[in-house]
């Protein structure tokens, strides 16, 4: 007897396949592939990117019902690009003032690249999700649910650091470079 498809199975294809036909440009794109190649806690920024991006699309998914207006497509493109900075700060030695510091400033850098690369995926809910995903550091309140969506799946991702006193310098953009780096 044939065994019946599990349908949390197929809903998981499914919302794969969504998901990736929502963000391919950006996935394929030359300059989103660099990201790559860039250390971003405990992987590559691209990896962080990519793990936020899913977890803000399938909490998306989940609020959708509740909030008609919400565009599960805003969170999924957002959470790609809310690290879309170019500078690997990480290897940074510049001894820069405090509210100069990655943390405060790289998510203008990630807005202001993502118009340069992706400017027809660009509107007013991405950019409000990229610029305050790291709220409350950057003391405005994000605006729109898309925001609060990218933001929460940002910590939940960073999560091993956001709660631990040690790593949260690294979650904020503080360069301390430990003695093996
Ligand atoms: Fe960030
Ligand atoms: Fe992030």
């Amino acid at each position: 007897m044939l065994k019946k498809k599990s349908s949390k199975k197929t809903s998981n294809k499914e919302d794969l396949k969504e998901y990736y036909l929502m963000v391919k440009p950006i996935l394929l794109h030359p300059e989103f592939l660099k990201r790559k190649e860039i250390k971003h806690h405990n992987g590559s920024v691209y990896d962080h990117c990519l793990q936020v991006s899913l977890c803000g699309y399938h909490i998306a998914k989940k609020l959708k019902p509740y909030f008609p207006e919400l565009s599960i497509q805003d969170v999924a493109i957002a959470g790609l690009l809310h690290d879309f900075y170019s500078t690997p700060w990480r290897e940074s030695r510049l001894d820069k003032r405090f509210f100069r510091k990655h943390g405060f400033t790289h998510a203008y850098e990630a807005s202001k690249n993502a118009y340069t690369h992706f400017p027809d995926l660009m509107d007013p809910y991405v950019e409000d999700a990229i610029t305050h995903h790291m709220f409350p550091l950057n003391r405005k309140f994000p605006k729109y649910i898309e925001s609060w969506i990218v933001t929460t799946a940002d910590k939940i991702i960073s999560m091993d650091i956001v709660f631990d006193l040690n790593e949260l310098p690294r979650y904020l953009g503080i360069n301390i470079p430990k003695k093996n780096e």
